[in-house]
C-alpha cells in the first residue's frame, strides 16, 4: 500500500483555505493526511474547524518566544515529531524564518491573495483596487527566503469590478483560493510537481493553461 502523503496546515485565522482542505480530503478527493493544525494564535477560527473535524491542533503562541528563530524551531519540532512531509500555510501571519526552510527544504507552500508578483505583503486587495488593475486572483507558491517570491506553482485569475471593494473581492478571490490550494496540493501528494528554478511543472498536465486555472472558462 502507498505510504499517506502527511500535511500539516499552519494557519493564523478564519481557516476557510483548511476547511476547503479538509472537505476535499473527506470527500476522498485529496489523497493526503490532514496530521497537523497549528497556529499561533489561540482564538484562531482554523483550530476550532481542525477540532470539529477530528484533527490534531497545536497552539504555538510566537508571543512566548524571545526570537523568530526560537518559535521557528518550536514549529520545527512539532512538524518533525509528526513527520510531516508538507507544510501548508493558510493564512500563516508569521514570518518563516531560514529555520524552518532548512527543515523543509521546497517543503512548505502558501497562498496569496493576488497574482504575484504583484502585489506581495499585506492588504493586496485594497492595493489591486488602488493601483486601477483589472484583474488580480490567487497565487500557491512555494516558500523561500522572501516575503511571496517563491516558484509558483498554480494562479487563478479574478477580474476586479469596478464596484468592487476590498471586503468584495477578497471574498471572490477566496472562493479560488478553495479551488487551486486543494489541487496544489494533491499535485505534491500525487509526486507530479517538479521544480526547475524558477519554473514548476506539473507532469502530465499539458500547457500551462492548467496551471492558470481561468474563472471566466
Ligand atoms: C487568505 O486570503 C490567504 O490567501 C491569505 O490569508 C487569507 C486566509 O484566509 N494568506 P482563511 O483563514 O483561510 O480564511
Amino acid at each position: 500500500m502507498k505510504k499517506p502523503f502527511r500535511i500539516a496546515v499552519l494557519a493564523s485565522g478564519g481557516g476557510t483555505n483548511l476547511q476547503s482542505i479538509i472537505d476535499q480530503q473527506q470527500s476522498g478527493k485529496l489523497p493526503v493526511d490532514i496530521v497537523l493544525v497549528i497556529s499561533n494564535n489561540p482564538g484562531a477560527g482554523a483550530l476550532q474547524r481542525a477540532r470539529q473535524a477530528g484533527i490534531n491542533t497545536l497552539c504555538i503562541n510566537h508571543r512566548h518566544f524571545a526570537t523568530r528563530e526560537d518559535f521557528d524551531q518550536a514549529l520545527v519540532t512539532a512538524l518533525q515529531e509528526a513527520a510531516i512531509d508538507l507544510v501548508v500555510l493558510a493564512g500563516f501571519m508569521r514570518i518563516i524564518t531560514p529555520i524552518m526552510l532548512t527543515a523543509f527544504p521546497l517543503r512548505i507552500i502558501n497562498i496569496h491573495p493576488a497574482l504575484l508578483p504583484a502585489f506581495p505583503g499585506l492588504n493586496v486587495q485594497q492595493q489591486a483596487i488602488d493601483y486601477g488593475a483589472r484583474f488580480s486572483g490567487c497565487t500557491v507558491h512555494f516558500v523561500d527566503a522572501g516575503v511571496d517570491t517563491g516558484p509558483i506553482i498554480v494562479q487563478a485569475v479574478v477580474p476586479i469590478l469596478p464596484e468592487d471593494s476590498a471586503a468584495t473581492l477578497a471574498e471572490r478571490i477566496l472562493e479560488q483560493e478553495h479551488r487551486i490550494y486543494p489541487q496544489a496540493i494533491q499535485w505534491l501528494a500525487e509526486g507530479r510537481v517538479k521544480i526547475d528554478g524558477r519554473n514548476v511543472v506539473i507532469a502530465g498536465n499539458s500547457g500551462c493553461n492548467s496551471t492558470l486555472m481561468n474563472p471566466m472558462d
